[in-house]
């Protein structure tokens, strides 16, 4: 077999150079791979912003207390309403892992409540409307032999997420005046967004009474808006990376969005769990909420998906035309392995370096192997950045496994479910000095998945574990010349 080895050589390295010889170059000389498709180019996948935006335009998540539903019924679940542009309807509780809500327990008081808008007199004309916007839960109906304000604040209170009340009378409603058992005509229907007098869409102007009584009316609507907005609860496996903002993140590593009917950091959670991975990123890592404000009127809640993290230096996009960007945060899932990615062995300014182990992974040959398990620094082995892991001898002196595995046992929950995720790459050597590269997976000492793709550009890989607490992980393989690279390793809470 003839190769043309020159080629494979590092410029960066020419003491190493030996033009005579056609034979492989083995990693701890700097060769470079014979194929490094499937790295990550950060330049592409940044957040398509335009087709955000106009789904926004079109989406319609306005709702209030017009149905025919009977009063004090639950939330209901959050609703995705759109999904990478397409306009859907999709209940979230089926698509989740049932991400267990962390329910806020904060309870306020009337004088916490500011009166945003009031509403007409109850003269014979007067007419007035009712909310119609986003973000709607539900409705009560309270004692009308007051304009009882007291027990609307009350009932948002005792509402997961109310943050606005709407109250009103409405009148020729027989379920009102007749079937409910309440008996009274004051509605007040609760929202998890603030909403003001602009958006009194819902004039009434229903026969649902046989005539001579006369249509749906409305009057005395008011609105009553928390004055303190309480920061929503960060969900399990993540960390809170930056917000409230004004701004969205315009960043790369973007899987697509979502439009949910309500600023649910749970339910944004949910979707980054579950959404499928990107073949040349992965998982997804971070999130982006935020709602969007639409001259003046809310009007979606978004959810952008990362398989990058993302920080406040990207959440530049603050809005377009009449759209705004408001209560921007964005969150990280956490991973439980230190250094996933093999970034933290740098080698000062050298843009090249190897070693058995550091402070976050130990690489361990069996006997009379040498460097069978090792780290680089070396951006033409890595995934993503400048750090990857090699399994197999770095000098190519023997064909002996190694072991790697990170320095200190994992900080896991016993008993909860973890998804171990990593990218795996043998395209080092030809097709057919690749032949035999495997890894094996072990999770505290059991083999959980073995590898054998031969030749392979960069691939993603997950695995399901379930955690002790103390979890040893550790990856086996590598048979020189058929090395196998690692890089992006991450174990992720699976919330369920
Ligand atoms: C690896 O990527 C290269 C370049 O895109 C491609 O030509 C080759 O077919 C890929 N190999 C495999 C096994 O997918
Ligand atoms: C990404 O874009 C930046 C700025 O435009 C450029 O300097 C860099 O070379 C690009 N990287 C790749 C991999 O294309
Ligand atoms: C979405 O689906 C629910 C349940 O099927 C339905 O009650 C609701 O009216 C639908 N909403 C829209 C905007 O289509
Ligand atoms: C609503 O009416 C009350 C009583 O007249 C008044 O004190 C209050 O300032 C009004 N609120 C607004 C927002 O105008
Ligand atoms: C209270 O509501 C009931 C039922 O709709 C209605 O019959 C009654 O006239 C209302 N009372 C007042 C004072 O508005
Ligand atoms: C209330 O509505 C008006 C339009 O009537 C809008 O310009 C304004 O921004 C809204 N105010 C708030 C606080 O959202």
């Amino acid at each position: 077999m003839v190769r043309l080895c020159t080629e494979r050589l590092l410029a960066l390295l020419p003491f190493f150079i030996s033009l005579g010889e056609c034979s492989l170059v083995y990693p701890a000389f700097g060769g470079i791979p014979a194929s490094i498709a499937g790295t990550v180019d950060h330049n592409e996948s940044l957040t398509d912003s335009s087709v955000i935006i106009s789904t926004a335009h079109v989406v319609d998540q306005k709702g209030g207390a017009t149905e025919d539903f009977p009063p004090n019924l639950p939330p209901p679940p959050v609703r995705v309403t759109a999904l990478d542009g397409d306009l859907t309807n999709i209940t979230l509780e089926t698509m989740t892992l049932a991400g267990k809500r962390q329910t806020s327990s904060t309870r306020r008081f009337a004088t916490d409540y500011v009166n945003l808008f009031n509403g007409t007199g109850t003269g014979p004309s007067d007419r007035d409307g009712s909310i119609e916007g986003t973000a709607y839960l539900t409705y009560t109906v309270v004692d009308n032999s007051t304009y009882n304000i007291e027990a609307c604040l009350d009932f948002c209170d005792q509402v997961e997420q109310c943050v606005f009340a709407n109250l009103y009378y409405e009148f020729n409603n027989p379920l009102l005046d007749w079937v409910f058992s309440e008996g009274s005509n004051l509605k007040c229907a609760v929202y998890a967004d603030i909403h003001n007098a602009s958006e009194k869409l819902n004039r009434g102007g229903q026969q649902l009474e046989p005539p001579p009584a006369g249509l749906t009316f409305i009057q005395e609507s008011s609105g009553w808006a928390a004055k303190s907005l309480v920061d929503p609860n960060t969900p399990d496996g993540y960390e809170l990376v930056f917000g409230p903002t004004n701004g969205a993140n315009d960043a790369p590593g973007y899987m697509g969005f979502a439009f949910i009917d309500r600023y649910d950091v749970q339910a944004c959670a949910d979707l980054c769990n579950t959404r499928d991975p990107d073949s040349q990123g992965g998982g997804c890592q971070f999130f982006n909420i935020w709602r969007a404000v639409v001259n003046g009127v809310p009007t979606t809640y978004t959810c952008s998906m990362y398989f990058l993290v993302a920080d406040e230096s990207t959440a530049v996009n603050f809005g377009q035309g009449d759209l705004i960007v408001t209560q921007s945060r964005g969150y990280r899932r956490k991973s439980v392995v230190p250094d996933g990615s093999f970034e933290g062995f740098t080698c000062g300014d050298d843009l090249f370096c190897f070693t058995s182990s550091y402070s976050a992974w130990e690489g361990i040959s069996p006997p009379y192997g040498n460097f069978d398990a090792s780290i680089f620094h070396f951006a033409p082995y890595a995934h993503t950045g400048t750090g990857a892991a090699l399994l197999g001898s770095a000098y190519g002196e023997d064909d002996l496994p190694g072991t790697l595995m990170p320095s200190s046992k994992l900080q896991t929950e016993a008993g909860k479910t973890y998804t171990l995720q990593f990218f795996h790459n043998s395209a080092y050597s030809s097709i057919e000095d690749e032949a035999d590269a495997f890894v094996k997976v072990d999770w505290n000492g059991v083999d959980i998945a073995t590898i054998r793709p031969g030749f392979s550009n960069w691939t993603f890989y997950s695995f399901d574990v379930i955690a002790q607490g103390n979890d040893v992980l550790q990856f086996h393989g590598g048979k020189a010349p058929a090395f196998s690279f690692i890089d992006d390793v991450n174990l992720f809470l699976t919330v369920g």
